[in-house]
């Protein structure tokens, strides 16, 4: 077997070469380093499980990275656990190594002030022994790589796999995020445990999900708060959350249409809340290098104030018929409405040249609208209005 060095950050590993990103073993994939530079940046803590830590990548560079700090490092493949252990020593690095089903670690000691789950595809499979097991307070790092299911391209495996309704939407990736943050707030329950989210992102093939365990009835009943199902129009785009205690009113019945009639499907019930504190997001921000992670961290921060999921404004143009216009105008404008709504006696000269074409727009709704960017998608705007109000606003 071909051996192949691979460095990143302060560390050397050996990988067996071809089977780096893909093959029955997975050994190593370089793409996900944003996903250990995250981790690694995330907070400073004594006691950390890797729980699934294929060549100890992570591992052996937290333990090089960051100072005392008592790191375990699990891994279920002996084929696997030769290179863990040669990495071990060939970077010098003082790491507890376990060869345990991660199911029956966490049973027998999960007292741990952070806990690493990084599978290849769901992972369903260790999420309920995490949450029953994992200490208050102890920060819990969730990795999903199977964003078909996830994001509503298969309907069926959602339902089996997470529970919930899904379908294709313009916002597939926002849905996945959201599906899996949902899931896991609703295994959480079961143990009486609520979750504090702490950061979570897409990037390429992946979500990441970061929060904090509360074991607390009440912080359950507050996490709970933050499901709902959502309603979405495929035909017109239109989507907008529905409440649990909603469901089945006569008032549900009323929204069962979209603004223009159409019927609307029922999605979820996924996570409507923040997927990010933006505190964190700072504190994020001063400890990565990249350009491209401090790109999602800045974008990650600034969507927060919006819920509901973004619109592809391409395929909303296209579906009526309109110029397609760029994600920054439509910023330029939702922020102008708002700047004059906190200084009453603004003129509007200067950007009235820039938005003479929105003048027909009602001045009554100037206060009304909130835009952003995503990080989830480039073509992505977050709007707080709903469909029909975003169109007033396009054409
Ligand atoms: C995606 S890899 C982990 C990659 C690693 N976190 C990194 O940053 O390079 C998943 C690893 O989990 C191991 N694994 C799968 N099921 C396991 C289980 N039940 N218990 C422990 N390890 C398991 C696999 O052998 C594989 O090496």
């Amino acid at each position: 077997m071909e051996i192949l060095k691979i460095k990143e950050g302060d560390i050397e590993i050996s990988i067996p070469e071809n089977e780096k990103l893909s093959g029955k073993i997975p050994f190593f994939n370089p793409v996900m380093k944003f996903n250990r530079d995250f981790t690694i940046a995330i907070f400073k803590v004594k006691r950390f499980l890797d729980g699934l830590s294929a060549c100890g990548a992570l591992s052996i560079r937290l333990k090089k990275e960051a100072e005392d700090i008592e790191i375990h490092s699990n891994e279920i493949s002996n084929e696997t656990l030769k290179f863990l252990r040669q990495n071990k020593e060939d970077n010098n690095a003082d790491i507890i190594i376990h060869n345990r089903d991660l199911n029956l670690l966490l049973n027998e000691d999960a007292n741990f002030d952070f806990i690493d789950i990084d599978p290849f595809g769901s992972p369903v499979y260790f999420l309920s022994n995490v949450l029953l097991n994992a200490r208050h307070n102890a920060i819990i790092g969730i990795t999903a790589t199977d964003l078909g299911t996830l994001c509503g391209r298969f309907g069926d495996a959602c339902i089996r796999r997470y529970g919930t309704f899904s379908s294709k939407t313009d916002f597939d990736k926002e849905f996945g995020l959201r599906n899996l943050i949902g899931y896991i707030a609703r295994e959480a329950a079961k143990y009486e445990v609520g979750i504090e989210i702490l950061f979570s992102y897409y990037f390429m093939h992946y979500f990441k999900v970061y929060f904090r365990v509360k074991r607390s009835r009440s912080r359950t009943d507050e996490t709970l708060k933050n499901l709902n199902f959502l309603l979405y129009c495929d035909i017109s785009m239109s989507r907008k959350y529905i409440a649990f205690e909603d469901i089945g009113t006569e008032n549900f019945c009323e929204q069962q249409q979209d603004e223009w009639g159409n019927k609307f499907k029922i999605l979820g019930p996924i996570w409507s809340g923040k997927f990010a504190d933006e505190n964190v997001c700072d504190l994020l921000s001063k400890e990565v290098e990249e350009k491209t992670e401090q790109k999602i961290l800045t974008l990650v921060k600034e969507e927060q104030n919006i819920l509901v999921p973004y619109y592809d404004l391409h395929k909303f143009c296209k579906i009526n018929h309109i110029q397609i216009k760029g994600t920054d105008d439509i910023i330029k404008i939702t922020s102008f409405f708002k700047r004059s709504l906190k200084n009453p006696g603004t003129t509007v000269s200067g950007l009235r040249s820039e938005i003479s074409k929105f003048d027909n727009f009602e001045i009554a709704n100037e206060n009304k609208f909130n835009a952003a960017r995503t990080h989830f998608d480039g073509k992505g705007l977050r709007f707080n209005g709903d469909a029909k109000e975003l169109l007033e606003i396009l054409k």
